[in-house]
């Protein structure tokens, strides 16, 4: 059966015609016939005005945090619980990051703890979808248009996930997509910024050609480009979005796909979280997730390490999660957590993450629920 790796980044099958396609075109750089493919598939399925490939989801988050206009000073409130770049990208940008704590059922930032946090200085709020499954957004927006805030969503883990009808990363200002190879639609490395408030597109467009107005050259709308404002490059290559057209043409197969993987773990587990041995992720109402991740928190961090050697023992590869950024030592040294610390460190501790990828054997996925269900019902 052989070890069963916790992720095996999705692959469908087409990706090498594509690619192979772009080299044809002689268009390999950013911008080519698959990055508008992809970006025009985005903004019709999610229903954005207007999507963007970048290099990253990391790039997407700095190109969000750029175009918030921060200065040196400004606050921004974000969860503990997530990974570096959502909160690298706000000190690029200039940025004190405020920490909030976190809801134990979804693992998202408590949108109840918001309030408190917010200072005369604050500027964003940055809300992450962990692990696909959206964060109370009604009563995000409703706080950050009262205070005149904006709002980035980090929706790297939230590529087809909704709140209530809407796309995930296409109800604040602004969302970022990843598409990592950890995650559901990969290219490698890659991302995209998916741009809500029409205000910022042609900003978004200069800020991401370098710092010129390259794209309005090319729609015909300028007779020549000029350096107009600050830039950076953040266009994905045409190869690499040749690679993540393949997916998306299937991207329906490959989420029922994961979440019929998703399903068996919550129906093999129920018995266990049940009887209070485990517990299992919380999907609120109004959340379709996409199955980005399947998780149990066990009692204690004893346990779950313990599990986590008994799985490995066994060939099977599962992982903790974030370490919670406020105790790391640039979290100590860009931000501070603002009230009271109750589940953040607490729950991580216990996260544990199973095997899932598109594509998972069914008999390896049997073997994952076995020697789950072995090692709890020990
Ligand atoms: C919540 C979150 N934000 C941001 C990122 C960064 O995305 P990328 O790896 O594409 O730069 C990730 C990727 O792991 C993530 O999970």
């Amino acid at each position: 059966m052989g070890l069963i790796h916790f992720n095996v980044p999705p692959f469908v099958g087409t990706e090498f015609k594509y690619m192979q396609e772009a080299v044809n075109n002689h268009k390999i750089c950013g911008d080519g016939p698959f990055t508008k493919k992809c970006d025009e598939w985005l903004e019709k399925r999610f229903n954005a005005k207007k999507v963007m490939l970048t290099t990253s989801g990391s790039s997407a988050l700095d190109m969000a945090a750029i175009l918030c206009e921060i200065k040196p000073g400004d606050e921004v409130i974000l969860p503990s619980y997530t990974f570096s770049s959502t909160a690298n990208s706000f000190v690029l940008a200039g940025a004190t990051l405020v920490f909030v704590d976190i809801r134990p059922d979804t693992m998202n930032i408590d949108e109840t703890k918001i309030e408190d946090a917010i200072t005369e200085k604050t500027k964003v709020i940055c809300p992450v979808h962990y692990a696909g499954v959206a964060c109370e957004m009604d009563i995000i927006m409703e706080i950050a248009r009262k205070h005149n805030l904006l709002v980035v969503e980090d929706a790297a883990q939230a590529v087809m996930s909704t709140y209530k009808g809407q796309a995930c990363g296409t109800i604040g200002d602004f969302g970022c997509f990843s598409f990592h190879e950890t995650k559901n639609y990969s290219m490698g490395e890659g991302g995209a910024i998916v741009i809500n408030n029409e205000a910022y597109i042609e900003k978004a467009e200069i800020l991401r050609e370098k710092g010129t107005n390259r794209s309005q050259f090319f729609r015909g709308q300028i007779a020549k480009y000029n350096w107009v404002d600050f830039g950076d490059s953040y266009l994905q290559s045409d190869i690499n979005a040749a690679y993540l057209w393949a997916q998306l043409e299937v991207a329906d197969d490959i989420n029922n796909n994961r979440l019929v993987a998703w399903n068996a773990y919550y129906e093999a587990f129920k018995t266990l979280a049940d009887k209070g041995i485990i517990e299992l992720p919380t999907i609120p109402e109004g959340c379709i997730h996409n199955a980005h991740m399947f998780y149990i928190k066990c009692k204690d961090f004893d346990k779950r390490q313990a599990y986590i050697q008994f799985m490995k023992e066994n060939e099977v590869l599962c992982v903790f999660h974030y370490v919670p950024l406020h105790s790391a030592p640039a979290g100590l040294k860009f931000g501070r957590f603002n009230g009271i610390d109750k589940h953040t460190t607490s729950d991580s501790d216990r996260l544990v993450r199973l095997p899932m990828y598109y594509g998972i054997k069914k008999d390896d996925l049997q073997k994952v629920i076995d020697k789950t269900l072995e090692f709890f019902d020990k």
